[in-house]
């Protein structure tokens, strides 16, 4: 199986968790819009969706779904979406499509988080995928300092890209993540960060993982 065919059976396994008559949180990336091609064959029993970029807004709206504006919403059931890399307890590395801060600011909101990703994502331990970091422009080389300061790795800007909330993205290799949960703390105490693409303080409760003998859930 490819790994296009491996994520469109995840986002197949994903619309179990849908929630008729319920508003639902939609991520970014390849896999989240399977989900949302997939979602669009039942629209029709969904209130609607919050979208958490630009980008899967377009795509939820191209398929005739309503898209809400979170500030109007106070339920969520659920938020669906991939993820870069993935450990044992659930832990993830997102933000590889740079959406992180829109996508962590809807997941709060929603009661249950299901991540969908093929098995290539999954890892021991967090860190060979670059750990994405949406930094306030002009706090750009005043946060690396600080990351290489206190643990060490090598942060590189995410050339050309600018967030949909206007800021930049560092991406910071080599880091080794033992314990996610207090580094995730740790990196949004730096002034200047916005969000880093930790989820593990609140992590996935779901990793529907597409392996080429079927669809693992792991809770
Ligand atoms: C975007 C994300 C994505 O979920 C992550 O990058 C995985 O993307 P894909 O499904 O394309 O592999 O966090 O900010």
């Amino acid at each position: 199986m490819t790994q296009d065919e491996l994520k469109l059976e995840v986002a197949k396994a994903a619309i179990e968790y849908v929630v008729p008559d319920t508003i639902i949180g939609v991520g970014t990336g390849s896999t989240a819009n399977f989900f949302i091609d997939e979602l669009a064959k039942i629209k029709g029993k969904i209130k609607g969706a919050v979208a958490s970029s630009e980008a899967t807004a377009e795509r939820l709206k191209g398929h005739g779904i309503p898209v809400f504006d979170l500030n109007s919403v106070d339920e969520m059931s659920v938020y669906i979406d991939g993820a870069d890399e993935a450990d044992a307890g659930l832990h993830l590395v997102k933000g590889g499509g740079g959406a992180l801060t829109r996508e962590k600011i809807v997941l709060a909101v929603a009661d249950k988080f299901i991540c969908i990703a093929d098995d290539s994502k999954k890892v021991s331990v967090l860190g060979k995928f670059p750990l994405p970091i949406e930094v306030i422009p002009m706090a750009r080389s005043y946060v690396a300092r600080e990351i290489v300061k206190r643990f060490g790795g090598e942060p590189v800007l995410r050339d050309g890209f600018i967030t949909d909330n206007g800021n930049v993205i560092l991406d910071v290799h080599g880091l080794k993540i033992v314990d996610p949960v207090a580094l995730e703390n740790e990196l949004n105490s730096i002034v200047g960060v916005v969000t880093n693409g930790l989820f593990a303080a609140r992590k996935a409760d779901v990793f529907l993982c597409g392996t080429k003998n079927g669809v693992e859930t792991l809770t």
